[in-house]
């Protein structure tokens, strides 16, 4: 459908500069150096984590989409962050379109946050009544969850339709930029992962996050996909608990500390964002009783195993054709990186062999990363000084890297096992 007249939605206040023009009339380029840009300062909502992710907390007059699968925990992050926000003296104000104003004060009443209950709340589904209460209240920082479940009545569409979802981020924008509203948009995820609605919601937000996780395990973790103000690579680890989402500040120590040592688990050296965190993986293998074998992922991509199976296979001596594969990250954590290959690889190994990695049962565990070539070589992969660093730093004596060069050199460990007990008989390279 085109749209007969562009709404002034897009750039910000203050964007269009003083060189006069109007409509048709031609303006003069001014130097950027010349622009008038006055240094603002971020707010911080008072979650580590959350503020890294954006990059060093909320930009005033920004957009903000998170999103997140069903009982992830967004209505819980962004009454965390309004709650220290209003605790610091900022306006603030959530609009919920979800829940009754009952169910809002019985989450904030759970959380540990104690300014929670001082949060100004409306529960309203009406795009107009919600604009018309930002215009009034002309808060600091204002939540709507979600951009999905509210409704203008001058669109037909039902709620979450795409016109609908279109014309209600379109709009709090407007009202957003021209207030200098910074706005935290919750949004609904597809069963896919992908964000539901419109890619142009995407395009129309400074910040895209994404809250991830599996709901019926305590860790998530909290990612930037898009961010005009900072990295994207960065990524914050939560544990959900009875009073709220409560930072993973040592997720590396916790992952390493369950890790189990048995045959089928292995510690991978991954990189969430610019931070280093060990994870465990885990493998299990067993006799098929299907046709075609289970392969079972949890946080890699499935498609991934497929191809380290296949390499394994071809280039490593260990087929299992004919079992199931299970393969877990420990702790709903998802790395999708192909510095994970190694892990799975060895994990898959072990398991079918049924030897275990670990030294012995009392060593530390085995750490490893790296990416698995099609023709059965290790490729380096990024920061590896930094995951070696973060193993050591947890007394990972043991670490598999893309050094040793290809995956059969990688797995002698499980052939040589009769070597364990004197020193020389490890063949990982040993940094
Ligand atoms: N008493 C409790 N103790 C521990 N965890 C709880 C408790 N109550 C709720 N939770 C956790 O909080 C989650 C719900 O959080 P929240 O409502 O913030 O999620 P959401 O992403 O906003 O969900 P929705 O998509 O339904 O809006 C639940 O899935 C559960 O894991
Ligand atoms: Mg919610």
């Amino acid at each position: 459908m085109e749209e007969a007249v562009a709404r002034p939605a897009g750039p910000a206040r203050g964007a269009r500069g003083a060189a006069g023009g109007g409509a048709g009339q031609a303006v003069r380029p001014v130097a950027l150096g010349d622009v008038r840009a006055e240094a603002v300062a971020r707010l911080s909502t008072g979650i580590g984590e959350l503020d890294r992710v954006l990059g060093g907390g909320v930009v005033p007059g920004s957009l903000v989409l998170i999103g997140g699968s069903p009982g992830i925990g967004k209505s819980t992050l962004t009454t965390m962050a309004l709650a220290h926000l209003a605790a610091s003296g900022r306006r603030t104000l959530y609009v919920s379109a979800e829940e009754s104003a009952a169910q809002i004060k019985l989450r904030a009443e759970r959380l540990s946050s104690a300014h929670a209950l001082q949060i100004p709340t409306i529960a309203e589904t009406d795009l107009a009544t919600v604009l018309a209460t930002l215009e009034r209240e002309k808060p600091d920082v204002c939540v709507i969850d979600s951009v999905q479940t509210l409704h203008s009545t001058a669109l037909s569409g039902a709620p979450g339709s795409v016109g609908q979802v279109r014309e209600v981020a379109g709009e709090i924008m407007r009202v957003a930029k021209t207030h200098a509203i910074a706005v935290l948009l919750v949004g609904h995820v597809t069963k896919e992962g992908a964000l539901a609605g419109p890619r142009v919601l995407e395009h129309l937000v400074d910040c895209v996050l994404q809250f991830e996780g599996e709901r019926e395990r305590t860790y998530r973790t909290l990612r930037a996909l898009k961010n005009r103000f900072g990295s994207t690579s960065e990524a914050g680890v939560f544990e959900m608990r009875d009073d709220g989402l409560a930072e993973v500040l040592d997720a590396s120590a916790r992952f390493v500390g369950e890790a189990t040592r048995a045959p089928g688990s292995v510690v991978l050296a991954a990189m969430e964002g610019s931070r280093p965190l060990l994870v465990e993986v885990q493998a299990l293998v067993s006799q098929s009783d299907l046709e075609i074998p289970r392969r079972v992922v949890s946080g890699i991509d499935r498609n991934r195993l497929a191809l380290v199976l296949a390499v394994l296979a071809r280039h490593g001596g260990v087929g299992v054709g004919t079992s199931d594969v299970f393969v877990n990250v420990v702790g709903g954590v998802r790395v999708d990186e192909p510095g994970a290959d190694l892990a799975v690889a060895l994990a898959v190994a072990s398991a079918a062999r049924g030897v275990p990695l670990a030294d012995a049962p009392d060593a530390p565990p085995l750490a490893c990363f790296g990416e698995l070539g099609l023709t059965g070589e290790l490729r380096t992969v990024a920061h590896a000084d930094r995951r070696v660093a973060e193993a050591r730093k947890f007394g990972l004596r043991e670490i598999v890297t893309p050094e040793v060069g290809t995956l059969r050199a990688a797995l002698r460990p499980l052939r040589a096992e009769h070597a364990r007990s004197s020193d020389s008989g490890r063949a990982v390279a040993i940094r």
